[in-house]
């Protein structure tokens, strides 16, 4: 122990003495477990109290500990789980005596998946109350490694973008105000070690159970220490503990890898698969679905729905999900949310009629719903304003044209619980999307009598909300959604096993969202779908078949009208689904690798079966340049001394993307947007080019050389033909030691 703690053998000039007997014990200089204020430790304090004696002052010191199996769950959040096999928990007990005031501190380790869990519970035993301004879930001090911290930021429609900067002296934060845990950033950041990167090299993983507001900040002290703190945002926020009264803080996640971001994701992947989500949905395949959004937004009838319905089963489509519009007179987002009751309009035989029918096609029926919202042109809001958020004095502001229910206030969460109940318990209901379309204002509820307490109760109203909904309805798959990545957290994941992404299908975009989530989240989490070309938010036109190749890569569904697809197309798309079913289980829960790759153009992506016996590698082309060098295909996690073969996975290749430039591939010359060719564009396709190769682990993952990309000179069958936004799968597959293929060469 002597040898790694931090030495102090000299006193240091301008610093404040913890213990006058010593002259080197000064807090603001050596790690601690836990820090306060007025006690010489000037750096960011994990906890701002109003202590019963009316100061700022805490000091709070170690009583006793315990150590049991297991862990311990918490009263008012929800927070990981785990067997007393699979865990441990350290509680220690401190104490603020003059006060009376306590400081329990809880430590899980889930050693199988390499992770500690956080959190503090404050008690107050004194007759006097005492306020909190802020406590944070946990604290941790490290010596500083060159550390570069990793975020992940964005918005609407380009979440979790990974950023990183050098962490330098003062304090960086990344914390959300929005009242949710924000596409803006996202709760979870990594600390990296000066030259890691995602296979080698030191990394620090913090994550938080939390939905609401978050705050996460790292200070570099003028004595080299970076402190980590992690909890609720003390923004707005104040809390009255009165006697006896408990305050429990969310559970903060950390974890550490010496095996780059790739090694510090697997261990988030397998905590968040094994100790996060829960219910009849842990571990399970998710089913293929269908989402009529963003094939009808709001016109639809039942006719529209059925005729949907019937192709996307003929595709092999599992589930198909009935979007926003279904209810009261909603026919546009600025009418009508609060208001569950069938629009007999859209569906004259009600819903239960039409989710059975669903169900007869052999289908799941999945429903649309956002309870936490309300629009002033609503029945709801008519008999019930008061059950929107205001500001007394004020008029409200509006997001998406709606309004923000009081989830604090009780009636308000059974109003929501009583409504959806009803149409869950009355209809076929297998799969629920849950929205949240806008950011909390005005927040202010006349439950409470200190509105410091506002944003925290909110997410208390929710939790408790989505428990009394769903913990006695496992059956039901949760989608939860907040205009897309809004509100993708530890916290939602304990209620929902996937969460919907972002509300951008662009593949070229989805590689920097689902690679940014991949970092914290499993791909089992992430929906993903396949939607229309060009791309409703950026104009971009893909192939379909790269709108797979991302897609395939998380929760896979379809997001767009089938009936204008030709039937090459769905032909296509029929292929991709059954691909997709006989790898799902390697594609939702096998071991997920970013690749590298030293061309900026080029992203790779990896996923291995836990046996490593089967894996499968995405190749995307953003840009193209001309006459680039040799594409490398290096693949990962693969065992070093086993033979593999390595095959393209074939996809098709539609006429019409070539235009004018088929006459390098046909006998004649024909006019690119003449009757033949748009014909021929519907019922036939080219087959992409398909390379095979065996080879032992280790040479595979030490790099393939690809075939070349087509660059104008000249085509034959072997050329690949990506272009902008190309890509390709392969598979890799465990082969006999006897078979004879093309060798790869080292
Ligand atoms: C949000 C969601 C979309 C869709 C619409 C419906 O934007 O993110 O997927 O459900 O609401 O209004």
């Amino acid at each position: 122990m002597e040898t790694l703690a931090i030495k102090r053998t000299a006193q240091i000039g301008s610093s404040v003495l913890y213990d006058t007997e010593d002259e080197t014990y000064c807090l603001d200089t050596i790690p601690l477990e836990w820090s306060g204020i007025g006690k010489g430790d000037y750096r960011n304090t994990p906890a701002e109290l109003k202590m019963p004696d009316g100061t700022y002052t805490t000091d709070f010191s170690y009583q006793n500990h315990e150590v049991m199996d297991g862990c311990i769950s918490m009263e008012t959040l929800p927070s990981a789980y785990g067997s007393a096999e699979e865990c441990r928990t350290l509680t220690l007990l401190l104490k603020d005596e003059s006060n009376r005031v306590t400081l329990l501190l809880y430590y899980t380790v889930y050693e199988k998946t390499d992770v500690i869990t956080r959190r503090a519970v404050l008690m107050n035993d004194n007759e006097r109350t005492l306020t909190i301004r802020k406590l944070m879930s946990m604290q941790v001090d490290l010596p500083n490694d060159a550390f570069r911290i990793i975020t992940f930021d964005g918005g609407w429609i380009k979440e979790a973008h990974r950023h990183e900067r050098p962490v330098t002296y003062g304090t960086f934060v990344n914390s959300s105000t929005t009242g949710d845990s924000s596409n803006r950033h996202n709760p979870g950041f990594l600390l990296a070690v000066d030259g890691a990167d995602e296979t080698r090299g030191n990394i620090y993983g913090f994550n938080l159970v939390y939905s609401g507001n978050h705050y996460g900040a790292v200070e570099l002290s003028n004595h080299d220490l970076a402190r980590v703190c992690m909890g609720i945002n003390p923004h707005c926020f104040e809390w009255t503990l009165k006697q006896s009264e408990r305050f429990e803080t969310p559970e903060a996640v950390m974890s550490f890898s010496s095996e780059g971001f790739n090694g510090l994701s697997a261990h988030f992947h397998d905590f968040v698969n094994q100790h996060i989500v829960r219910g009849d949905w842990q571990g399970k395949e998710r089913p293929v679905l269908i989402n009529n959004w963003e094939a009808h937004f709001f016109k639809f009838t039942r006719g529209k729905l059925l005729r949907l319905a019937r192709r996307a089963k003929k595709v092999g489509i599992e589930l198909f999900v009935l979007d926003d519009g279904w209810f009261g007179k909603r026919n546009d987002d600025h009418a009508a949310l609060g208001d569950y009751t069938v629009n007999r309009r859209k569906l004259p035989r009600g819903l239960s009629e039409f989710s059975q029918r669903i169900h007869r096609m052999g289908m799941r029926f999945g429903l649309w719903f956002e309870p936490e919202m309300v629009n002033s042109d609503s029945d709801l809001y008519r008999a019930h304003p008061e059950y929107a958020l205001n500001t007394p004095g004020k008029t409200p502001a509006l997001g998406r044209n709606q309004l923000v229910l009081d989830l604090c206030d009780p009636q308000v969460r059974d109003y929501i619980v009583a409504k959806v109940t009803h149409i869950l318990d009355t209809c076929a209901i297998d799969y629920v999307k849950w929205d949240y379309n806008r950011h909390i204002s005005d927040a202010c509820s006349p439950c409470l009598t200190d509105q410091g307490e506002f944003f925290h109760r909110y997410q208390l109203g929710l939790y408790d909300v989505l428990t009394r909904i769903f913990r006695g309805r496992p059956h039901i798959l949760f989608e939860s959604c907040s205009s897309g990545g809004n509100r993708f957290d530890l916290g939602m994941l304990c209620f929902s096993p996937q969460i919907w992404s972002s509300d951008d299908t662009d593949p070229i975009e989805r590689l920097r969202i689902q690679g940014g989530l991949s970092y914290l989240y499993p791909l089992s989490t992430m929906g993903a779908h396949v939607s229309e070309a060009p791309h409703q938010q950026t104009l971009r036109d893909t192939p379909l078949t790269t709108r797979f190749n991302v897609a395939a890569f998380g929760c896979l569904g379809y997001e767009l009208d089938l009936k204008y697809l030709s039937y090459v197309q769905r032909r296509e798309i029929r292929g991709q689904i059954a691909f997709y079913k006989q790898h799902r289980n390697l594609l939702q829960y096998g071991r997920f690798y970013r690749g590298e790759t030293e061309k900026n153009n080029k992203v790779m992506w990896h996923c291995v079966a836990e046996d490593q016996s089967t894996a499968i590698t995405g190749f995307y082309q953003m840009q193209a340049s001309a006459s680039e060098g040799f594409d490398r295909l290096r693949l990962m996690g693969l065992a070093t001394h086993q033979r593999y073969s390595l095959s393209t996975h074939p996809q098709s290749l539609f006429i019409k993307r070539f235009g004018a430039l088929v006459k390098h591939i046909l006998p004649v010359m024909l006019n690119p947007e003449g009757f033949i060719l748009r014909m021929a564009n519907r019922y036939y396709n080219l087959t992409d080019c398909v390379e095979t190769y065996t080879g032992y682990g280790e040479a595979l993952m030490s790099s393939v050389p690809l075939n070349n990309q087509f660059i104008g000179s000249y085509y034959n069958k072997h050329i690949r033909l990506l272009g902008d936004f190309g890509s390709n799968l392969y598979i890799i597959k465990v082969a006999p030691e006897t078979e004879t293929k093309a060798e790869v060469a080292n």
